[in-house]
């Protein structure tokens, strides 16, 4: 038996352990109207000083922190290629329908799982030695988390994101 991929968009699953804190009880805020929101296209919306980004992706919608996992640039200004967002500041890429980044920044620092990535250079190069100082071991020990999703629903044409307070 084959299974039809659904013809209208659908709430994206998401590993639950990368709920976002507090995400699980909050109530639901609306998120704008889902035919403004095609595949591929992404948008930002806020609550206090919560900013999240919703996309949507091949899986379905997504909603997870408008802050790179990186160094907090927004990645609704970033662009989206299927489920990858790829973060305008410094060449991170992240998987919206798995959590996980896909390609380290370039300035290096350690991955999710806390292994030490360098700093990018050209292919066939070595990589570029941080000069000592404060600034270098500070994008040694950056570490790029995993992303954190809020949950979403589509009620009556409309995209709904659960925020907490
Ligand atoms: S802030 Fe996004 S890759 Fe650095």
């Amino acid at each position: 038996m084959t299974l039809e991929r659904p013809t209208f968009p659908i709430p994206a699953a998401y590993p639950p352990e990368l709920a976002a804190p507090g995400s699980a009880d909050a109530a639901f805020v609306d998120g704008g109207p889902l035919a403004d929101l095609p595949e591929g296209a992404m948008r930002r919306v806020g609550r206090g000083d919560l900013d999240v980004l919703i996309a949507h992706t091949p899986a379905g919608i997504v909603a997870v922190d408008d802050r790179c996992p990186h160094m907090s640039a927004p990645l609704s200004i970033g662009s989206l290629d299927g489920c990858v967002v790829a973060c305008p500041l410094h060449e991170g890429q992240f998987d919206l329908c798995s959590g996980d980044p896909v390609q380290m920044p370039t300035t290096g620092g350690l991955d999710p799982d806390g292994t030490y990535i360098p700093t990018w250079s050209p292919a066939g190069k070595d990589p570029k030695i941080d000069p000592p100082g404060k600034k270098a071991e500070a994008r040694r020990l950056t570490r790029v988390r995993r992303l954190r999703y809020y949950p979403v629903r589509i009620v009556d044409g409309r995209i709904e994101v659960a925020l907490p307070d």
